[in-house]
């Protein structure tokens, strides 16, 4: 994930509404990181919202952050949620004010003026429009499809439409030209997901992402745990040899490979048959993604877990 720090921007209602992120180090950068981020950066740039789609832990959310620190303008962050309506996004009125302006320059006269005016409280999206900031709108298919049409309007028009009671704008805010918006989502057969409407995947342009190739994946758990790449290597095959065994071949995530790096890493254990700690992280942290096979009443995961281990570490011995 990249650096934050929270600067004083223009529209930061709340300081944490609005990030201002730097390059991380840690983000791996391999030919096929590269050119993915590459492909999206020049679709932004046409001014087209862009998508990362793809099944969990494929690395969506932290391209999103690294391209979207690229653009070099500040970032606002909205995660997809069930419980999501227009307002959540937009922002709504919150009361009124009253303001009382009571003149008695000449005292024998009071003139008591009063005027009430409606208190929008903007929200992510309207702050992010009217500033020209990047949207990373996280998991968008989580939020009802409905909340989302407000985008609809913001993607084809340049406008935002806002509740009708927002005094001083008449209602909509015309988009600024450095806004941009790069979304995420989870395949729509996952729990928890609404389906995105037509209408608003037209308007974007998404790139499917899957598990990056093996050489990115030991760069990344090398960077992750601080295990040489050797070692790395070792931990990613073990990982992509049972996810090619996996009914989807979603899983394990590398979110798998990056733990056991790390507990190896930090146990000072090492990435060998005879290590006690490396053999259980692989069993404990592996066997949540395997089918749940058994045979004569007995799991066969740790058996499968254990066999691919060996195998993986005999081959490269
Ligand atoms: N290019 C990269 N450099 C360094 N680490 C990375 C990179 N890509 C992914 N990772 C790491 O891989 C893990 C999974 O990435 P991420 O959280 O972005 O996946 P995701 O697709 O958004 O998953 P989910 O759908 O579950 O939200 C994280 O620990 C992340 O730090
Ligand atoms: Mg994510």
């Amino acid at each position: 994930m990249a650096k934050t720090s929270t600067a004083s921007v223009p529209g930061a209602q709340r300081m944490q509404d609005v990030l201002n992120l730097e390059a991380s180090d840690s983000f791996i950068q391999t030919p096929q990181v590269k050119s993915i981020a590459q492909r999206a950066l020049t679709y932004l740039h046409a001014r087209y919202p862009i998508h990362f789609a793809g099944p969990p832990g494929v690395g969506k959310t932290t391209l999103a952050f690294h391209i979207a620190t690229m653009l070099g303008t500040p970032i606002v962050l909205l995660h997809g949620d069930d419980e999501f309506g227009t307002s959540d996004l937009v922002g709504r009125d919150n009361g009124v004010r009253k303001e009382r302006v009571i003149d008695n320059y000449i005292h024998s006269v009071t003139k008591v003026q009063e005027e009430t005016r409606s208190v929008f409280v903007s929200n992510r999206l309207t702050v992010a429009c009217e500033h020209g900031y990047t949207l990373i709108y996280d998991e968008f298919n989580r939020s009802p499809a409905a909340a989302n049409n407000v985008l609809l309007s913001v993607l084809s028009e340049g406008i935002l439409n806002l509740p009708k009671q927002r005094g001083q704008s008449g209602g909509y805010v015309g988009v600024h030209p450095n806004f941009r918006i790069i979304f995420t989502s989870n395949p729509e057969e996952y729990a928890g997901v609404h389906k995105a409407q037509d209408a608003l995947m037209d308007r974007i342009i998404t790139l499917h992402l899957d598990h990056y190739d093996r050489d990115t994946e030991i760069h990344i758990v090398a960077a992750k745990s601080s295990l040489d790449a050797g070692a790395a290597a070792l931990i990613v095959d073990i990982v992509r040899a049972l996810r090619s065994e996996h009914s989807s071949a979603a899983r394990p995530t590398i979110r798998a490979a990056i733990a056991i790096g790390r507990i190896v890493s930090s146990a000072q254990a090492k990435v060998r048959l005879q290590d006690e700690v490396f053999r259980w992280a692989c069993r404990d942290i592996l066997s949540r993604d395997l089918a749940r096979i058994t045979r004569s009443g007995a799991s066969v995961i740790p058996k499968r877990i254990d066999e691919v281990v060996v195998d993986v570490l005999s081959r490269h011995k």
